[in-house]
């Protein structure tokens, strides 16, 4: 197990991640995009993956619940959650995991809502196959998983293009919380979103983790964005980890001259810092 850097592990681990590589197959041979990762995350904690366009960090999000599609295969590592390593464990006994223990948004997660079914059916779907929840218990379950996200009971009856984007990736998230799970992985959950939205969803996501107690990894380019969210940030390039540290170490003394260059990228790196921006204000709706 390499300890290139101590910060990367956790007193209480909900997950342990060791030596991950993940190589694409490719018409040159076989090209390494994750090159023997190791880290924990905590229970409860947010734990940040940075890392600009290209390093890795997807495939990493994908490869822990094992979602990862060919030319994609894990090479090497173990990734043991609740003392189960998932790389070993049967397609069936991952598929019982998948989503009820570890669940995913994604960058695009937003538009992945079915448009030609209401969001009652959407939660009902989830709920009626995990949980083999009646409509109503399922009706009655969702209700409360927009009250968590404040978004109207009442709109349960609406279809996704009647959401503003901001609106959607929080249905998104809540069908996410639908099932209790212990990890959210959110891969660039509001890059597609505008400043004042993203924040709202962030702080969003900061209550509900304190509310359950979830532990979320959580991935951006953003670096700024990012440090304001996280408990500890692991900075990634060319598939490798360059520093792992608490999030204020990363943003107040950060140690690698990568993660110095990433920081000089921003150009509001002063508002960010200072918590200097606008504040939260109501998105539009529909
Ligand atoms: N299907 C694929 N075939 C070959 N290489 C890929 C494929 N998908 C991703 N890669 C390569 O893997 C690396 C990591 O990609 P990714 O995990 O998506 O990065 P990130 O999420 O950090 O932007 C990139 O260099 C990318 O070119
Ligand atoms: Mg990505």
């Amino acid at each position: 197990m390499s300890n290139k850097h101590p910060e990367a592990y956790h007193p209480d681990p909900l997950i342990q991640i060791r030596d991950l590589s993940v190589d694409y197959i490719t018409d040159h041979g076989d090209f390494r995009a994750v090159k023997s990762v190791s880290f924990d995350i905590g229970k409860g904690e947010i734990f940040g993956l940075a890392g600009e366009s290209g390093c890795g960090k997807s495939t990493i999000a994908f490869a822990i619940n094992r979602l990862h599609k060919p030319p994609a295969y894990i090479s090497e590592g173990s990734i043991i959650f609740d003392g189960k390593d998932l790389l070993t464990l049967s397609d069936k006994e991952l598929g019982v995991m998948r989503w009820s223990e570890i669940a995913m948004v994604f960058q695009s997660a937003m538009n992945s809502l079915n448009p030609v079914i209401t969001v009652e059916e959407q939660f009902a779907d989830v709920l009626r196959h995990h949980r083999g929840m009646s409509d109503e218990q399922a009706r009655d379950r969702a209700e409360k998983l927009l009250d968590l996200v404040n978004i109207p009971r009442e709109r349960l009856k609406e279809y996704p293009h009647q959401f503003s984007g901001g609106m959607r990736q929080r249905l998104v998230i809540a069908i996410a919380l639908s099932l209790n799970p212990q990890l959210i992985i959110m891969d660039e959950p509001t890059t597609a979103l505008d400043v004042v939205v993203q924040r709202e969803i962030l702080q969003q996501i900061y209550q509900l983790r304190e509310e359950f107690g979830f532990s979320v990894l959580f991935i951006t380019h953003d670096l700024a964005l990012m440090s304001q969210l996280c408990d500890r940030i692991a900075v990634m390039r060319f598939g490798d980890i360059v520093e792992v540290n608490k999030a204020y170490q990363i943003r107040n003394h950060p140690q690698h001259p990568y993660t110095q260059k990433l920081w000089a990228s921003f150009p509001n790196i002063h508002e960010s810092q200072h918590g200097k921006t606008t504040d939260t204000t109501q998105e539009e709706t529909a």
